[in-house]
C-alpha cells in the first residue's frame, strides 16, 4: 500500500508555495519534495538519514526519561551544553541548542543577509540556507565547487563583495567532500567585515575533516553547526547545536524566539556524547559499507564522486530525474539532482542489504532499455563547471 506523502500539503502545492511562507525548510522535505508516495518496503537512500537510528545508550535513556515527559526540563538541556562544551574545550556560553542544526541554519541566514548582504554558497550544496537567503530577500551567489569538490573560497569571496553569510558545507551535502581547515581560515580572514562564516559540520563524524570550532574559540566571526541527525542516528528525535561566539548566537537566539527543547532527544543527545565507542563504530561502519558501494561502481563502471560521508554524488550520464524514477519503479528511492549537475543523483549510504538492493535496482535500471535511453542528447551532459550564478 502506498503511504501517504509525509508533508502536511502535496508536492504541487509545495513548489507553488514561497519558501518564505515555510520558514524553515529540512533535509526530509527536501527529498520529500522529489518523490512521490512511497512503499512500505521500499529502500530508503534519499535523505541522508542513519538506518542504524539512536545508538543503545540513547534508547536506555529515552526510555529513562520517559516520566519526566511532563515537564520542560530546562536543566536537562543545560546539562547537554556542559557536557558537549566539556568535551570540546568551549565554554557554554558558546553553545546553543536547538531541536535540529535546521533552525539555526535558517536563523542565522535570516539574522545575517538582508537585501543588502548576500548569501554565498558552494555549488552544488546544501539547500537549506538558499531558501533561508530568499526569505531575508537576499542575492543568492552559488559559486562552483572546485575541481577536488572543495569551496572555492577565493571565487566565493570575489563573487560577492556584499557578502553577509559564507555558507560552508565540511563534508558537503550533496558530494561528501571536504574543504580544507586553511580554506576556511582564509574565508575568515578576507571576508567582508560585518559578515559571518558558518561552517555546518553536520556530517563531520564520518570524516576526517578538522573542524572550525577552534577558529571559534579563536573569537572569530564564525558560527559552526553539529547535528545528531547524522552519525548518532537520531534525525526524527531533532537536537543539534550553533556553535559562536555568545554575541553572534545573540542574534541568531533573536530569530529564534523562545522554545524548549524535547526531552527525549536531549536525554539521548547527552548519553550518547557520553559513549565514547558510540561515533568510531558508526564511522567505521559507514566507511566500510560506502567502500563496499565504492568497489561494486568502479567493478561496474560507474562514475561516482569519491566521498568522505554517509552520502554521495553518482555519475549516471543520464538525465539524472529519469533515473530516480527508474529506480523508485525498482522500489528503490535514491537522492535528488542538483541543477549544474543534471546527471548526477545523491545516494545516502544506508545498511549493507539496502546497498545490495540499490545495486541490484541500478544494475537493472541502467542496463534495462528505459524511456531515458530516447533523450534528446541535449539533455544528457556530463560534469561541467558553471560560471558563478547568481538567482
Ligand atoms: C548539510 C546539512 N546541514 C544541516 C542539516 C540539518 O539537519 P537537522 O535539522 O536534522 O539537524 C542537514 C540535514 O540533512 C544537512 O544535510
Amino acid at each position: 500500500m502506498p503511504s501517504q506523502s509525509p508533508l502536511p500539503f502535496s508536492r504541487r502545492s509545495f513548489l507553488h508555495l514561497s519558501a518564505a511562507a515555510f520558514g524553515i525548510v529540512t533535509e526530509p522535505m527536501l527529498a520529500a519534495m522529489a518523490r512521490g508516495p512511497v512503499p512500505e518496503d521500499a529502500v530508503m537512500i534519499d535523505a541522508n538519514e542513519n538506518p542504524l537510528g539512536p545508538g543503545q545508550c540513547a534508547r536506555e535513556a529515552i526510555s529513562a526519561i520517559i516520566p519526566q515527559g511532563g515537564r520542560y526540563s530546562v536543566n536537562l538541556t543545560d546539562d547537554l551544553v556542559h557536557t558537549f562544551a566539556q568535551l570540546e574545550g568551549l565554554h557554554p556560553d558558546y553553545v546553543q541548542a536547538f531541536p535540529g542544526s535546521s533552525p539555526p541554519l535558517r536563523f542565522a541566514v535570516v539574522a545575517f543577509t538582508s537585501p543588502q548582504r548576500s548569501y554565498v554558497t558552494g555549488d552544488p550544496g546544501f539547500e537549506a540556507g538558499m531558501f533561508a537567503a530568499q526569505a531575508a530577500e537576499a542575492r543568492v551567489v552559488k559559486v562552483p565547487l572546485t575541481q577536488t569538490y572543495a569551496h572555492d573560497v577565493k571565487a566565493m569571496l570575489a563573487a560577492a563583495p556584499d557578502g553577509g553569510l559564507f555558507y560552508i558545507c565540511s563534508p558537503n551535502n550533496p558530494t561528501g567532500t571536504l574543504t580544507p581547515h586553511s580554506a576556511v581560515e582564509y574565508v575568515v580572514e578576507n571576508k567582508p567585515q560585518g559578515s559571518i562564516v558558518m561552517v555546518d559540520e553536520a556530517y563531520i563524524h564520518f570524516s576526517d575533516a578538522v573542524s572550525a570550532l577552534d577558529l571559534v574559540k579563536a573569537g572569530k566571526d564564525v558560527v559552526v553547526l553539529r547535528t545528531f541527525s547524522k552519525v548518532y542516528g537520531m534525525a526524527g528525535l531533532r537536537c543539534g547545536f550553533a556553535i559562536a561566539r555568545p554575541d553572534l548566537l545573540d542574534k541568531i537566539r533573536g530569530r529564534a524566539g523562545w522554545n524548549f527543547m524535547p526531552v527525549t532527544a536531549v536525554a539521548a543527545a547527552s548519553a550518547s556524547l557520553k559513549d565514547p565507542l558510540l561515533v568510531p563504530e558508526r564511522k567505521r561502519i559507514n566507511a566500510a559499507i560506502r567502500q563496499e558501494t565504492f568497489e561494486w561502481l568502479d567493478r561496474n563502471g560507474y562514475s561516482y564522486i569519491p566521498s568522505q560521508s554517509n552520502c554521495f554524488l553518482l555519475d549516471t550520464k543520464r538525465p539524472g530525474k529519469q533515473v530516480i524514477d527508474a529506480m523508485a519503479q525498482q522500489n528503490v528511492f535514491i537522492g535528488r539532482v542538483w541543477p549544474i549537475r543534471p546527471t548526477c543523483v545523491r545516494i545516502t549510504v544506508g545498511t549493507h542489504e539496502e546497498m545490495e538492493r540499490f545495486q541490484a535496482a541500478f544494475q537493472k535500471v541502467m542496463r534495462g532499455r528505459t524511456a531515458f535511453w530516447l533523450q534528446p542528447a541535449s539533455l544528457v551532459r556530463g560534469p561541467h563547471r558553471h560560471a558563478v550564478l547568481v538567482t
